[in-house]
C-alpha cells in the first residue's frame, strides 16, 4: 500500500528544480516526489535545459509538471510564476525554496563583493521574492508549507568561503521569521540543513572519488546521502503529516551536525 502524504491535487512550486548536470540533484528529486504523491509540480528554473531530465523523470514515475523558465533574483520573474501555477491549476499550496548556489571563495577580508552580493541575492533574497509572490495565492486557498534550503554549514560554520554559510544561516533566520509572521494563517514554514550529499552540484564542483569518501566517512551513519534524502523530507514537510511543525530546521545530513558538540572536552559530570 502506497502511503498517502495528503498531497493528491496540490499544487506545488519547486524553485531550482532542474539540475545543472545529469544525476538527481536536491530540486529535481523533491519535485519528482511531490509528484509522485499527487502534486501538480511547477518546476522552475533559470536554465530550461536544466529542467527537461526532471520533467523526464516526473513523467515516467507517472506525474505531470509545468515546467516554467524563470530567475528568481527577479521579482517580476517571480510574480509570474505563481501567476502561471495559479492560471494552471488555481491554487498554490508549497513553495520549495530551492535555489542556492555555492557562492565565492573567500573571507571577509577578500571576498568579492559583487560576488557576495550575488549570492546573497541567489540564496536569500530570492526565497523572500518567491515568498512575497506565494503567500497571497496561499491564503486565499486556506493556508499552505514553504520550504528553504539551507546547509548543514548554516548550522556550523566552518566552510572555506564566507559567502555560503552564512547566506544558508540567514535562510534559518528567515524560516523562523516567516513561521511566526506566517503561522496564524496556516502558512507553515520549515528549513532543511543538507549535509554532504552528492548531487550534481557537488560532482559538478569537482569532487573526486576520495573527497566523496572522506565526505561519506565524516558523519556518524558513514551513508552516502543523495538528492532523494532530501527530498524524501521535503515531501514529509510538505503535507499534512508534518501540520503540527513549523519554524523548524530539519538536518538532513546522515548526524553529521550530532558530530559537533563539545567533542573530546573532558565532561562536566567527569570530574564530580
Ligand atoms: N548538494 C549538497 O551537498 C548540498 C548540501 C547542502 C545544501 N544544498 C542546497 O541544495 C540546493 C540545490 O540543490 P540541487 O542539488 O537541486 O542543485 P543543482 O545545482 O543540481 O540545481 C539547482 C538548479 O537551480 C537553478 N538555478 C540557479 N540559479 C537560479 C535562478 N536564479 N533562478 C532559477 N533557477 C536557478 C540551476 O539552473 C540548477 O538547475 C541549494 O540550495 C544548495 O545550497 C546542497
Amino acid at each position: 500500500m502506497s502511503v498517502d502524504f495528503g498531497l493528491r491535487g496540490k499544487v506545488a512550486v519547486v524553485t531550482g528544480g532542474g539540475s545543472r548536470a545529469p544525476g538527481i540533484g536536491n530540486g529535481r528529486a523533491a519535485a519528482a516526489l511531490l509528484a509522485e504523491a499527487g502534486a501538480h509540480v511547477v518546476v522552475v528554473d533559470s536554465a530550461p535545459e536544466n529542467m527537461t531530465a526532471t520533467e523526464d523523470l516526473i513523467a515516467e514515475r507517472g506525474g505531470s509538471c509545468l515546467a516554467v523558465t524563470a530567475d528568481v533574483t527577479d521579482p517580476d520573474a517571480c510574480a509570474d510564476v505563481v501567476r502561471q501555477a495559479w492560471d494552471a491549476f488555481g491554487r498554490v499550496d508549497v513553495l520549495v525554496n530551492n535555489v542556492g548556489v555555492a557562492g565565492p571563495p573567500g573571507t571577509v577580508v577578500d571576498v568579492d563583493l559583487d560576488a557576495w552580493d550575488r549570492c546573497v541575492r541567489l540564496n536569500v533574497s530570492s526565497m523572500v521574492l518567491m515568498s512575497r509572490a506565494a503567500i497571497p495565492r496561499m491564503r486565499l486557498g486556506g493556508g499552505g508549507s514553504i520550504i528553504n534550503m539551507s546547509s548543514a554549514v548554516g548550522l556550523t560554520g566552518g566552510h572555506p568561503g564566507v559567502a555560503y554559510p552564512t547566506t544558508k544561516a540567514a535562510v534559518i533566520g528567515l524560516t523562523r521569521t516567516m513561521a511566526a509572521h506566517h503561522g496564524p494563517e496556516a502558512i507553515r514554514v520549515n528549513a532543511i540543513a543538507p549535509g554532504y550529499v552528492y548531487t550534481p552540484m557537488v560532482h559538478s564542483q569537482g569532487v573526486d572519488d576520495d573527497a566523496r569518501e572522506q565526505r561519506r566517512l565524516a558523519a556518524p551513519l558513514a551513508v552516502e546521502g543523495t538528492g532523494w534524502d532530501v527530498g524524501d523530507a521535503v515531501l514529509f514537510l510538505a503535507g499534512p503529516r508534518s501540520r503540527w511543525i513549523t519554524g523548524v530546521v530539519l538536518p538532513v545530513d546522515a548526524g553529521l551536525t550530532a558530530t559537533l558538540g563539545a567533542g573530546s572536552a573532558p565532561s562536566v559530570t567527569s570530574r564530580t
